[in-house]
């Protein structure tokens, strides 16, 4: 705690966390009993309810382990450093946390408060948490790097999975025309979600199959990200999230780049209104409690998942 504010004694000073030990996948986890954090200045404290995590996220924080894995979110605030004044103890929050420091796969986790917004209303925990990361990256690829615009042909790589469910359905109400690759038996999933057109990830001559396109936002990588210049008219853009494009694939007329997802609580609260509203839904493949990350890590790694895998931290989904 701060100095000056007493520790609250309703908050143990021990909690569970998920750690990653060493370079590795899921068997490079452990569950284990750690001193919870303290809220520094401008942090809130966060009584983690549930945190999903990302297909390869473990091969992120290699340079700072143990590394507590999972960077979203949605709990209840549970104490204030000083100087915050945006959230109030007590208060629903969801959150994409910064990819430098700890992240949610724990009791509590300390968070810039700056980075929380309020959980949707109508989302209990489990799918709150499953928002903000696949969310904000649709985001900010189909409009900050993508600049999409409505009536605009738009190819969506990975279109039913865990960011391009969003993607699907953000660049759709956006008024685009949507194009989407998935795996068969996800066919239904990605028009459910807005596809007008659907293609087999597989399909091996892009050109043949469509018009070009304004836009690709590719989540998927390798062969698909490497065909895709081939349907990119002159002067559009090809975003991706799963990996740098190479060499070949950004050459000039098509201006091709890869980025890092930036929390951002306004865009939250934006995403958050929406799904109040009913205008995005979130898929969810699978939930496991917090003592099985290492089966839940494990399923994020599959082919053939149906949306995000989510950890349950606390025992409750109230949508409160
Ligand atoms: N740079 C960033 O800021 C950022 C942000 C978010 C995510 N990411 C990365 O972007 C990628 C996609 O994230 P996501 O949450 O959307 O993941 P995901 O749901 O697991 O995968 C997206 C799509 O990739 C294909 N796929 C699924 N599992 C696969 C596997 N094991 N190997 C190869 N392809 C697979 C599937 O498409 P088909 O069924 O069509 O084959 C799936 O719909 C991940 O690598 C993630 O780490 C990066």
């Amino acid at each position: 705690m701060p100095p000056g504010r007493p520790p609250d004694p309703a908050i143990a000073a021990s909690m569970r966390a998920v750690r990653l030990r060493r370079r590795g996948g899921p068997e490079a986890l452990a569950l284990e009993q750690i001193a919870t954090p303290s809220p520094r200045v401008g942090e809130a404290l966060v009584r983690v309810h549930a945190a999903a995590i990302t297909r390869d996220e473990l091969e992120w924080p290699v340079d700072r382990l143990p590394a507590i894995p999972s960077y979203e979110l949605s709990g209840v605030v549970a104490a204030l450093g000083q100087g915050v004044e945006s959230v109030a103890i007590g208060e629903p929050v969801y959150a994409l946390l910064g990819f430098d420091r700890d992240g949610a796969a724990a009791d509590y986790t300390a968070v810039p408060a700056a980075l929380l917004a309020p959980k949707p209303r109508t989302l209990g925990h489990i799918e709150s948490a499953a928002v903000p990361l696949a969310a904000l990256s649709a985001w900010q690829g189909l409009f900050d790097h993508g600049g999409l615009r409505e009536g605009q042909r738009v190819l969506i790589h990975g279109a039913a999975g865990g960011v391009g469910q969003f993607a699907t359905q953000l660049a759709h109400r956006r008024g685009a025309h949507v194009l989407g690759t998935a795996s068969r038996p996800d066919h239904d999933l990605a028009r459910g979600f807005g596809a007008d057109e659907v293609l087999d990830g597989a399909v091996a001559d892009l050109a043949g199959a469509v018009e070009p396109v304004d836009l690709v936002f590719d989540t998927v990588g390798g062969e698909r990200l490497e065909r895709s210049p081939a349907i990119v008219r002159d002067g559009g853009r090809i975003v991706s999230v799963a990996e740098e494009p190479s060499e070949r694939v950004s050459r000039a007329p098509i201006e091709a780049r890869y980025f890092v997802v930036e929390p951002d609580s306004g865009q939250l609260v934006e995403i958050g209104r929406m799904l109040d509203r009913g205008e995005l839904r979130v898929a969810i493949d699978s939930v496991f409690p917090l003592e099985d990350a290492r089966a839940a890590f494990e399923r994020s790694l599959a082919t053939g998942k149906r949306g995000k895998v989510v950890l349950r931290v606390a025992g409750d989904e109230t949508a409160a």
